[in-house]
């Protein structure tokens, strides 16, 4: 298969493989198969959605080190369908915050975002991915040109933050799932440490 067609191929699994997620949210939603509590039910899997979809983008330039070049321009859809999972965690836990726990009592909303230390490294996790949305367009590149480079770093810090967000979240009985996390995102770092991806290039070669 021609390197045009893969590409294409690779964009429509992105496309579709993000939005399933959603479409089986929207089902369960709607034929009320989310369990006991649909709402809880709700925000953990938008949250696990991003997490994961953050991660797969941020996975883009470890694989591509390693000889799969053609993933790189999916990091950017994948970034992209993250950021739309966090909006919808957030909104979820607005919602059900604000309207059904305490009938649009919003004070709630607030005291539960500002003073609880996992909602605090959520949302500056989340105003870290708003910049990094909006210069996501071919435009901004251009315009911002090596300091793009330098803010979309800012996607480690978000990674991070949205680790200690679920670390913080868990009981330790379950700090196996984001200890899962952490190694990979430890994994991911170690493949950016020059010296690490010399060594690699090195036995592509
Ligand atoms: C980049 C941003 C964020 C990411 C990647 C993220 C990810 C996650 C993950 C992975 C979970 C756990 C899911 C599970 O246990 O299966 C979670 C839970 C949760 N998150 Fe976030 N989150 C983010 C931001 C936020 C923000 C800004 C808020 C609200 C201020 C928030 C509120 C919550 C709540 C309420 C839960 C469930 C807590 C519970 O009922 O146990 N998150 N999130």
């Amino acid at each position: 298969m021609s390197k045009k067609k893969q590409l294409l191929l690779l964009r429509i699994i992105t496309h579709v493989g993000s939005l399933i997620p959603l479409v089986v949210m929207a089902w369960d939603f709607y034929f009320q198969q989310l369990g006991p509590e649909p709402i809880r039910e709700l925000t953990f899997r938008t949250g696990k959605t991003a997490l994961i979809l953050l991660f797969l983008s941020l996975a883009g330039t470890p694989v591509s080190t390693l000889g799969w070049k053609i993933i790189l321009p999916l990091r950017k859809p994948l970034g992209l369908y993250g950021f739309l999972y966090v909006c919808l965690h957030l909104a979820i836990f607005v919602v059900s915050y604000g309207v059904v726990s305490n009938l649009f009592q919003w004070q709630y909303v607030w005291e539960e975002a500002l003073f609880r230390r996992y909602a605090v490294v959520g949302l500056i996790a989340f105003a870290l991915l708003v910049p990094l949305a909006a210069t996501s367009t071919n435009w901004a590149m251009r315009k911002l040109g090596k300091n793009w480079k330098r803010l979309h770093r800012l996607v480690y810090v978000v990674a991070i933050l949205a680790v200690v967000h679920y670390f913080w979240l868990a009981k330790l009985s379950e700090y196996n799932k984001p200890i899962f996390y952490a190694v990979i995102l430890a994994v991911l770092f170690l493949f950016r440490l020059p010296p690490v991806r010399q060594r690699v290039l090195a036995w592509r070669k």
